[in-house]
């Protein structure tokens, strides 16, 4: 075991935290900004990474450049997808006029020898460990993909070209009150098995 028994208990704490997380869908303001954004970010750049290839890439989008924003998924869905093009708007400026901030995510995807696939779950990692980080200071997060996180005019608005890609939009902000239960989690039995020769 290794030797923390002097730290234990905050440590404890901090995996308590860790194991009270949940989505959060219902946001108010604030969104953290400052110190707090730069911690939660940082928590990002601390995920795992094969290759030490950095593939993490954080777009904030907040303010009135969210509303912008929202204008340019307006955009996209109508080329994508033209027949619901008007719903689609509506509820992307609903959206982003109900969440504080968000924080795209994605992965500079490079050939070479780290396969395509852990170069994106090095970016869902850093979506994991900031979604971790704001309900750790108290914020809230919930990791949103939809037909325009795979949409590649959405993509090269934000940076990514092809093999670059997003793999989600982080919703952030401060937990409204709500009367949602918390949700019941897995059985671990059913997710664990132990493999023997
Ligand atoms: C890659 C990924 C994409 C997701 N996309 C959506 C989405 O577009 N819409 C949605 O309602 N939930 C989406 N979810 C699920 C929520 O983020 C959240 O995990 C789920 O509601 C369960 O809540 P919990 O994190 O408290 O267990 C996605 C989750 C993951 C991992």
């Amino acid at each position: 075991m290794p030797d923390i028994t002097h730290a234990r208990e905050p440590r404890l704490l901090a995996l308590d935290q860790l194991l009270s997380r949940r989505s959060v869908g219902l946001l108010q303001e604030p969104a953290p900004a400052g110190a707090d954004l730069d911690l939660i970010l940082d928590a990002g750049l601390r995920a795992p990474d094969h290759g030490r290839l950095k593939p993490w890439r954080f777009v904030v989008i907040r303010g009135e450049a969210r509303l912008a924003y929202a204008e340019k998924l307006a955009e996209a869905a109508m080329v994508r997808d033209p027949a619901n093009a008007a719903t689609l708007a509506e509820r992307y400026r609903a959206w982003v006029r109900r969440t504080p901030m968000l924080i795209a995510v994605g992965a500079v995807v490079k050939p070479g020898n780290i396969p395509e696939i852990e170069q994106l779950l090095a970016a869902g990692s850093a979506a994991m460990n900031m979604l971790n980080a704001l309900h750790m200071l108290g914020y809230g997060g919930m990791w949103v993909t939809g037909p325009n996180v795979y949409d590649s005019n959405v993509n090269r608005l934000l940076g990514f070209e092809a093999p670059s890609r997003l793999v989600g939009h982080l919703a952030v902000g401060t937990p409204a009150p709500s009367t949602a239960p918390v949700p019941a989690r897995p059985d671990r039995a059913a997710h664990v098995s132990e493999w023997t020769p």
